[in-house]
């Protein structure tokens, strides 16, 4: 959560700085702010809302328009941020940078001070004056209290970092020191981008694409500062990495929203994912990130999973593969969940953590506890270097490149391709890997099939817009693609959707159906499709309105469902990657037609930092 962009090099600090916030403005757009130097002073502004407030007011007053530098110094620190309240209502004041109480000391924030409180007695007691209600402005008067005594910028933050207890990613500017930004990570993503006489600061790697080749995922622990021309670390021992991100990757082409282009991306991010693993006619499958742990896998007894939100519910669908495709008992428990869990400690048994951000701080802590107790952690990420990725013993990429709109579309369905994957690599089962291996490499033209209906799903999300509520029912490997389908239409159009298992419906939740409550309902011609038709009499009946998600060809589910979206025949493991997508265009067109940002629904942040 919250976005950090930090700059100083050859360039002008405050257009840089606004083109990498604008990159990470999907991790909290509720305020933003900037501070830079102009005509050898420090500039704070700060503005409630999104980034494009911030902007306007910059250009009226500061920069005269786009490319102007009116007296903006060169070499000296640029900081900004946009911030997803924790603390504090989300207005200009609680907006960061925050300061000292002389003004020489600005920073901005990422994660949670958990010791604010006791710090700003103590800090009370001195004399400082706190100005925001949030926890970050604690750490601008320890700074500037411990600098009183030290003298040493670079000293003390050594000493208020260890007087700190909680989580972050800061970059601070001192402003005796304009032509250096000091920093710190815990807990949060920092990531330093080198590049020739200048330095990047950023939350999330997509800010440096298209700008530095190289770069260092900071460690836990590591703090220390960027000038023009080099910069310091300590702990130093750093692993400087490529960045293989393009600036195209982080732009919307020609796609009204990143969510509509990466829903278009999914038959490639699918492609991607099978990419040198998956060799139908050889009934291979190949993990290289799994190949360190391989020997433990084969002796693996029971596997869990652990995740939040949409890579949670990707986790039920690796749960219904395991125990299927591999015969391993699987359970899925959300992060959240876990980490207080009093949980029995198995043996032979593997954690499998999933998250498209690797940062997200509940499936982290999760997967802590695992590892204090010894299990055997394995990681589906999709952000490389990210903290999942490196805290796990092993694991597999996604690869699925980067995804920007807050609600989680071509990552879900990059998840369940590997977690396909993985069933395969565990099983032993040779005609079930056969058969859904050849099948499994033909799922990117079936879902480009779908996309094509992109057109009358707009149409039917326009039908069904004037409705409230919506039940998503599905049964056994749609189930889990019912209650996805539900988060991504409550996420980003405001609607209550509800996901049920069909026949979970008459022990309760059908006690709701009646013409203003639609269901979706997804019946493909599988194990359980004449189970399916009984659900659908039984909401016919009540005078409930269906939308169904069905198979090509099905010439009963006309007589049944008011409207009907055809997908492709496939392998009943494999529905989900075809039924997910009519149901996120629906989703999609639904927030828009109702005039909602989808990219930035309210209150939502792309990766969820902060417990
Ligand atoms: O980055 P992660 O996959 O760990 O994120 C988990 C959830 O926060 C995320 O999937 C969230 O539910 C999305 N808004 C779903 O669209």
């Amino acid at each position: 959560m919250c976005g950090i962009a930090g700059y100083i090099g050859k360039k002008e600090g405050l257009e840089t700085v606004l083109e990498g916030l604008k990159r990470v403005e999907y991790r909290g757009y509720d305020s933003a702010g900037v501070l830079f130097f102009q005509n050898g002073k420090p500039v704070l502004v700060k503005r409630q809302g999104k980034l494009a407030n911030l902007e306007r007011v910059l250009r009226g007053t500061v920069t005269k328009g786009k490319g102007s530098t009116q007296g903006i110094n060169i070499g000296t620190g640029t900081i900004g941020h946009t911030r997803w309240a924790t603390h504090g209502m989300p207005d200009e004041i609680n907006a960061h940078p925050h300061h000292d109480c002389k003004k020489e000391i600005f920073l901005v924030h990422n994660g949670i001070i958990e010791n604010h409180q006791e710090l700003k007695d103590k800090l009370t007691k001195l004399g400082h004056k706190f100005r925001s209600q949030t926890d970050t402005e604690v750490v601008v008067h320890l700074l500037e209290e411990n600098l009183k005594k030290i003298k040493n910028f670079d000293k003390t933050l050594k000493k208020s970092l260890r007087e700190i207890v909680g989580a972050y990613a800061f970059a601070i500017v001192y402003t005796k020191e304009p032509d250096k930004i000091y920093f710190a990570r815990l807990g949060s993503p920092l990531v330093l981008g080198l590049g020739i006489e200048e330095f990047y600061l950023a939350s999330d790697p997509a800010e440096l694409a298209g700008k530095v080749k190289k770069v260092i995922y900071l460690k836990d622990g590591q703090a220390g500062w960027i000038s023009g021309t080099d910069f310091k670390l300590n702990p130093v021992k750093s692993k400087i990495e490529n960045l293989n991100l393009t600036a195209e990757q982080a732009q919307k082409g020609n796609f009204p929203h990143f969510m509509l282009k990466e829903i278009f991306e999914e038959p490639e991010a699918i492609r991607t994912a099978m990419r040198g693993r998956l060799f139908p006619k050889k009934d291979l499958v190949k993990l290289g990130g799994l190949e360190s742990v391989a020997q433990k896998l084969k002796k693996i007894e029971k596997i869990e999973i652990i995740a939040c939100g949409t890579s949670y519910h990707a986790g039920l669908l690796g749960e219904l593969l395991f125990e299927e495709v591999a015969g391993i008992s699987t359970k899925t428990i959300e992060a959240s969940e876990y980490r207080y869990r009093q949980n029995a400690i198995t043996p032979n048994t593997a954690h499998l953590f999933i998250s498209q951000s690797g940062e997200t701080a509940d499936t982290i802590a999760a997967l802590w506890k695992a590892n204090r107790q010894k299990g055997i952690t394995l990681g589906l990420v999709n952000v490389v270097g990210s903290t999942i990725a490196r805290e796990t013993k092993a694991g597999v990429y996604n690869h699925a490149g980067l995804e920007i709109g807050v609600a989680s579309t071509k990552a879900f369905i990059s998840q369940v391709t590997i977690l396909n994957l993985i069933a395969l690599y565990l099983s032993e089962n040779k005609s079930l890997k056969r058969k859904l291996s050849e099948e499994l490499a033909l799922i990117p033209k079936k879902i480009e099939l779908i996309l094509k209906q992109n057109r009358q799903i707009k149409s039917l999300a326009k039908k069904y817009l004037k409705f409230k509520n919506f039940m998503f029912i599905g049964r056994k490997y749609n189930y889990p693609t019912a209650i996805e389908g539900a988060l991504k239409l409550k996420e980003i159009s405001y609607v209550h959707a509800e996901g049920k298992t069909a026949g979970e419906l008459k022990h309760g939740p059908i006690a709701l159906i009646e013409p203003n409550f639609p269901t979706v309902a997804l019946v493909n011609k599988n194990s359980v499709y004449e189970k399916m038709l009984s659900n659908l009499q039984e909401i016919k009946a009540r005078k409930g309105k269906i939308i169904a998600i069905a198979t090509s060809g099905d010439k009963k589910i006309a007589g049944l469902a008011d409207d009907v979206i055809f997908v492709p025949k496939t392998l009943e493991p494999l529905e989900p990657l075809l039924n997910i997508v009519p149901l996120q265009l629906f989703a999609y067109h639904f927030g828009t037609l109702l005039g909602y940002d989808v990219d930035k629904p309210r209150n939502l942040a792309k990766s969820v930092t902060v417990e």
